[in-house]
């Protein structure tokens, strides 16, 4: 029996805690973190907050989509323990919650075009994890950067909080799952899919023994034929976000893009 909460006490702490955290318009990809959380068999707790800190424009915090009764009942269907639904002034009260700078990848891709993100992003991930006191904790393979970050932080501080990485979810066209996916018009969702596509084709074109920058370049020429304007199609190392060199084991091709004004970020694994 799914219990909606809005502060944490100490019968929720009496356990260990599988956390997954979102800032709600709970979608599938959210609902496969869940499954993936109650594999561990632990307390699966849902915390729903929209974290004004992270959004480094005002426009973009106000339009976000907001469905808490919808997603409620998506949540109470996987029978998940806790949805914990904090105010604002519970989450941050007054000046006693440090603000957590990320370390110099932060500070890249989605930190470059998003001042201040990341730091919002630690800023709220160690607060939350301060409060629900959590013994493991899901987020998704989408937000690679986050992802990466979040694990750098917890190394940073020592904290005894293992991460579960959730595959992406994808539409059958390609798409992958994201809030802001609710505002875009039916078409632009199709037309959104060749962000996929593009990203799929670089990573054939590498295969095929293109070299990085020829094979970029073929992807950003396909994400212009589209109406989608791109902010970044990178390729980095997935240990340390660097450029590859000939040591890296592990590749990704990192991308955000906007279709309808809106901001949408993928990325796939390049096997070498
Ligand atoms: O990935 C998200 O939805 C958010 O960045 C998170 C981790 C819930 C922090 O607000």
């Amino acid at each position: 029996m799914t219990k909606v909460i809005n502060t944490i006490n100490e019968d929720i702490l009496s356990g260990n805690i599988c956390f997954i955290p979102t800032m709600g318009a709970i979608h599938e990809g959210h609902l496969s973190l869940v499954d993936i959380g109650k594999e561990t068999n632990l307390k699966t707790l849902v915390s729903i907050f929209l974290n004004r800190r992270q959004f480094n424009n005002d426009e973009d915090f106000k339009n976000y989509p907001i469905e808490i009764e919808q997603d409620i009942e998506l949540l109470e269907s996987k029978d998940v323990d806790f949805i914990f639904l904090p105010q604002e002034s519970y989450v941050y009260p007054g000046e006693g919650v440090p603000s957590i700078a990320p370390s110099k990848v932060g500070s890249i891709l989605e930190g470059a075009s998003r001042p201040g993100h990341f730091e919002g992003v630690l800023t709220v991930v160690n607060r939350l994890f301060d409060l629900v006191k959590p013994s493991h904790a899901v987020f998704g393979k989408k937000d690679a950067q986050q992802l990466f970050l979040i694990k750098d932080m917890i190394n940073r501080f020592d904290l005894n909080i293992e991460i579960i990485e959730g595959d992406i979810f994808r539409d059958k066209n390609g798409l992958a799952m994201s809030s802001r996916n609710n505002l875009l018009s039916q078409n632009a969702k199709l037309n959104a899919a060749n962000i996929f596509k593009s990203l799929k084709n670089v990573v054939k074109e590498i295969n095929l023994g293109k070299s990085f920058e020829e094979s970029i370049e073929i992807g950003i020429n396909l994400i212009n034929q589209n109406e989608i304007d791109l902010d970044y199609l990178e390729i980095v190392d997935e240990e340390n976000f660097n450029y590859p060199n000939k040591y890296s084991k592990k590749l990704k091709l990192l991308t955000a893009a906007y279709v309808e004004n809106v901001r949408l970020i993928d990325n796939i694994d390049i096997e070498i």
